[in-house]
């Protein structure tokens, strides 16, 4: 088995476009998939993934954005998120060369990865996150409130996209105050449509974030971006991009997979009454609730690079390919969970026997998401006070939702009427 050597991600340019079907990818494996492209009015994410497990085959390969291989069903996805050894995270952006940036813990396989995971262990055990549960409900409690005086909103830009900023503010210890020019530089990133404006909004969040470590560096605090900066003085300290990418991961980790996962949630609540009644009368149902949203709205489509030739389900990867994991197929696979697309918060197999999720959402393997436990108390805490304050919410009809695809999955504009 050849491992690629940490820190040497392809330097080439991106290929967006499309390449010839190699020899070795059976041509009724061919699929025309774009994850780029646009999802047309009316349509969903969810849809456009639907029609991938429609093919008649599991494994497909599409000739868009280089060339790739894709999974469709659960097994197929849990399968690639633990086999680290044979699908390496080193390049995990579609098309390779997308990401400038190394990401540590994200960008490194074990058994180096455990060393960048061991810093961020720590600020996300319960005790910690006990304490920014309460911050993220003062913040959460101000601006659904604004939203019930105004009887009406645009859920994306005043409220979804908003708390995992404020979030990320307050693990890093940085000042609230400046949350618009975070949003900002966010939104840059993660909505543009051309690579040099993605990389004008990445080098806007770098600058700043290599500014800070370096003043942590010198003057710690108890907070995670002080401990990522510390990671200068460990001996296996490699260089300046590690502090400056790990810091970047921590910022851009939750922000667009917590606005999309808060986004999808209340877009399903808005259209449902009597889940609504049932959260209101049953509030101990609500982190089996949050499950049931994050199984429902698996995110994310990243890459792997495929490290050794091999074979699954009659379609043959070779070395040095890559592979797309679209989580979101997970979610709405009917071989998996019964009526998939339902959302049922007592559906049985949401746990297993030992009560642990069954879903894929947070990924499987040493990659499986560090700000999991963060993430579900923000979902818990919006259904907590937005249900107590807006019990009576819908779609406005004359506006319709935009949805986009992407890398991580979400809604880009989504109005909301309060009241019935
Ligand atoms: C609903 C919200 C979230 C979802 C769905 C999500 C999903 C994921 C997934 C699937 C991975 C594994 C990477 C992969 O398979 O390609 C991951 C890793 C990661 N996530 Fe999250 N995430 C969420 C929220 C957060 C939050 C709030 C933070 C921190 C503030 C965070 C920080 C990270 C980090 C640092 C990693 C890398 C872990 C490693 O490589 O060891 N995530 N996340």
């Amino acid at each position: 088995m050849s491992q690629t050597a940490y820190g040497s991600q392809p330097a080439a340019e991106p290929n967006y476009g499309k390449v010839e079907r190699p020899p070795h990818v059976a041509p009724e494996l061919v699929v025309d998939f774009n994850y780029r492209d646009p999802i047309p009015p009316g349509e969903d994410n969810y849809i456009v993934l639907s029609r991938l497990q429609q093919q008649g085959h599991d494994v497909l390969w599409t000739p868009h954005n280089g060339g790739h291989w894709i999974v469709t069903r659960g097994e197929d996805i849990r399968w690639v998120q633990e086999n680290y050894q044979i699908f390496s995270h080193e390049v995990f952006n579609i098309p390779r060369g997308m990401s400038r940036i190394i990401m540590p813990p994200l960008t490194v396989d074990p058994p180096l990865h455990a060393r960048y995971r061991a810093v961020f262990n720590p600020y996300f055990q319960p005790s910690k996150v006990a304490a920014m549960r309460e911050k993220a409900r003062g913040l959460a409690i101000e601006l659904i409130e604004k939203i019930r005086k105004q009887g009406c909103c645009e859920l994306i830009s005043e409220f979804s996209s908003i708390l995992p900023v404020i979030m990320f503010l307050g693990i890093v210890d940085l000042p609230v105050e400046r949350r618009q020019e975070f949003l900002a530089w966010g939104h840059q990133f993660s909505f543009a449509k051309e690579q040099k404006d993605r990389d004008a909004g990445l080098g806007k969040v770098l600058s700043y974030l290599n500014q800070v470590t370096q003043q942590r560096f010198e003057k710690p605090g108890d907070d995670l971006l002080s401990a990522i900066a510390g990671w200068r003085n460990n001996p296996r300290f490699n260089g300046e991009a590690e502090v400056t990418g790990m810091a970047a991961l921590i910022f851009f980790g939750g922000l667009d997979t917590v606005n999309a996962a808060i986004s999808f949630m209340l877009r399903h609540l808005a259209q449902s009454p009597a889940h609504r009644q049932r959260i209101i009368d049953d509030p101990a149902i609500i982190p089996r609730a949050v499950e049931e949203y994050l199984r429902r709205h698996g995110l994310s489509n990243t890459g792997r690079l495929i490290l050794e030739d091999v074979e699954r389900k009659g379609a043959t990867m070779k070395a040095d390919e890559m592979i797309m994991v679209p989580i979101g197929c997970s979610g709405i696979d009917n071989r998996l969970y019964n009526n998939a697309w339902d959302i049922d918060y007592d559906r049985p197999e949401l746990l297993s026997d030992r009560g642990v999720p069954t879903h894929n959402t947070f990924g499987n393997g040493p990659h499986k998401c560090v700000g999991a436990p963060l993430a579900r108390a923000e979902m818990q805490i919006v259904l907590e006070e937005w249900l107590k304050r807006i019990p009576n919410f819908r779609l406005d009809p004359d506006k319709p939702i935009r949805v986009h695809m992407d890398s991580v999955p979400g809604i880009d504009e989504m109005h909301l009427l309060i009241g019935a």
